[in-house]
């Protein structure tokens, strides 16, 4: 019986690496992408090739150093993603399987938490209190020790 579990997970882990192969290799080898729209303006917050493969990270890292180090910089803020990356159509990065980051995503199977509380349009109010964390992060005495200088 034991034998049996173990060898059902070992089985599990290796559909589980092929899947997620499977799902880096559209973004690391460039090739065989769904139509996806173009950005406003003539380039990305950095070099194509590196946003594509790596934005996940610079998107992750950016949220790290703004929830826990009170850092608020524009650079790799998702808000400017949503800015320029927003379609004609819709409005909007993920409302329809078209647009920039869904189209991208659903072809790669991934699947975002990130728009149950960050807006997918520009201007638009998220979808939950997002200030009440501002408020909170802003009236913390740590956070306020940090923000000269490192804020741009
Ligand atoms: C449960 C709600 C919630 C979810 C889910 C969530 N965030 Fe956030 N996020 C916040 C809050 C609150 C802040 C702080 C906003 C502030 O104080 O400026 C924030 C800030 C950020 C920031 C820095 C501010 C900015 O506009 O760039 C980034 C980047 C970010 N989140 C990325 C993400 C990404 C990527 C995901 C999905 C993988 C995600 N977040 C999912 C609530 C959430
Ligand atoms: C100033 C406008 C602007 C901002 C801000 C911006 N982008 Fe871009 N982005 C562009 C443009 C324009 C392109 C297409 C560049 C090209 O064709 O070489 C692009 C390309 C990309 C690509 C590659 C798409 C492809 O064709 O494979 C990804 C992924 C991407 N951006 C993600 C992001 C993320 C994530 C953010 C936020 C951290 C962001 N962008 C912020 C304008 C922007
Ligand atoms: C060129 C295709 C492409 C576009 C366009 C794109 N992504 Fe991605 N994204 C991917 C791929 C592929 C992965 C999974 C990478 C992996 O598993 O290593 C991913 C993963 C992510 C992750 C990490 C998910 C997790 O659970 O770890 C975040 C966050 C993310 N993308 C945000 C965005 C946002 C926001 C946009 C739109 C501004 C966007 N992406 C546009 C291809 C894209």
């Amino acid at each position: 019986m034991a034998r049996l579990a173990n060898w059902l997970r070992l089985v599990a882990l290796i559909v589980v690496a092929a899947f997620s192969a499977a799902a880096t290799v559209p973004a690391a080898a460039g090739v065989d992408l769904p139509k996806i729209e173009k950005g406003k303006g003539d380039k990305c917050v950095e070099d194509t090739q590196f946003m594509r493969r790596n934005h996940m990270d610079l998107l992750k890292h950016h949220r790290d150093d703004t929830m826990r180090k009170g850092i608020r910089t524009t650079k790799h803020s998702l808000k400017k993603c949503v800015e320029c990356h927003a379609s004609e159509k819709s409005g909007s990065v993920a409302a329809s399987k078209e647009d920039f980051c869904a189209a991208c995503h659903s072809y790669a199977s991934v699947k975002l938490d990130c728009w149950d509380c960050h807006a997918t349009k520009p201007g638009k109010k998220p979808p939950t209190q997002l200030g009440q964390g501002r408020v909170q992060m802003q009236s913390s005495p740590l956070i306020a020790a940090t923000q000269p200088g490192e804020s741009k």
